[in-house]
């Protein structure tokens, strides 16, 4: 049976101390891959074999670039690049002061962006490589009051589907990777001002928390991930719960957007 060290033999993941990050190294590693992994604090970060430890702070672009060239030289150039790290900010788009919507967009896109830039410069050069950009099934469905995250993710989105055309035939592929509901720290760490919600911020909140409490373990988004890189075909690859991953979008396809708004209002106990 293939495994990922046959097509992969290093790689670099950012977020790698808790959640969907950590699930994906530890999933590599298990497979015989040496993975350079990211936290702001290594102290987050386990210590294993061929395991590397990076310090790595997506609120400032230029030094998370410098850190992934350190990183990608002492790797001798990385076969599978996973933008994962990223957080989510909760809160009315105009009541809040919009310095935290302009942090969390460059921080998740911006930088995030300047991450794949630089991974896929080395991995053209070689000629091989993949490299995935974890978005969100949020760039379809947006979460309500979380608009800067929607903005990130649907940009991060649009990011991979045009690498995708661009890379064709390059030997490098790119996996948009966008998760339903996972049972992670992100709603524990989802900056919000509790002070300042409404009635109906607060319904919307617990719909949200809820189904992420009761979401699918981060080990089945990696097995999703490790099925679309053995298949070593760039490609938008939906997980999650059944009803997020699969019915939405294909009753999505057929609706109109307004129907589809309805929904998620519903879904969310979002009315007003
Ligand atoms: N869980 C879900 O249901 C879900 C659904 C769709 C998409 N996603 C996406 O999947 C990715 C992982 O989320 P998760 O659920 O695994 O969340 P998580 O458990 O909270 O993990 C987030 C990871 O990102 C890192 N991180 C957060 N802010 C960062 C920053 N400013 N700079 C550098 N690293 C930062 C964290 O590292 P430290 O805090 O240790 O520095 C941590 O390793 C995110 O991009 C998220 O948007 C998650």
């Amino acid at each position: 049976m293939s495994t990922l060290a046959d097509h992969y033999r290093t790689a670099f993941v950012t977020g790698a101390s808790t959640g969907l990050g950590r699930a994906f190294a530890d999933l590599l590693l298990a497979e015989g891959v040496e993975v350079w992994g990211t936290a702001r604090d290594t102290a987050r970060l386990p210590a294993r074999p061929r395991f590397h430890a990076v310090a790595l702070d997506l609120a400032d672009g230029a030094a998370a670039e410098r850190v992934f060239h350190d990183a990608d030289r002492a790797a001798g150039g990385f076969d599978l690049v996973i933008n994962n790290a990223g957080y989510g900010a909760f809160g009315d788009f105009a009541a809040t002061d919009f310095a935290v919507w302009q942090r969390q967009l460059e921080a998740m896109l911006v930088h995030t962006a300047r991450l794949a830039h630089a991974a896929l410069r080395g991995m053209l050069a070689r000629r091989r490589g993949a490299q995935v950009n974890v978005a969100s099934l949020a760039a379809e469905f947006p979460l309500p009051f979380q608009s800067a995250y929607n903005m990130a993710k649907s940009g991060l989105a649009a990011l991979s589907e045009s690498l995708m055309t661009e890379v064709a035939g390059s030997g490098v592929i790119v996996i948009d990777l966008r998760p339903g509901d996972y049972r992670t720290d992100f709603d524990g760490s989802v900056r919000r001002e509790p002070a300042a919600f409404t009635p109906r911020m607060a319904r919307v909140w617990e719909a949200f928390a809820a189904m992420m409490r009761s979401g699918p373990p981060p080990a089945h988004a990696a097995a999703a991930l490790r099925r679309a890189l053995l298949a070593r075909r760039s490609g938008t690859v939906r997980t999650g719960r059944f009803f997020q991953a699969r019915l939405a979008p294909l009753l999505s396809r057929l609706g109109s957007l307004r129907l589809r708004r309805r929904i998620q209002e519903r879904y969310f106990n979002a009315a007003p």
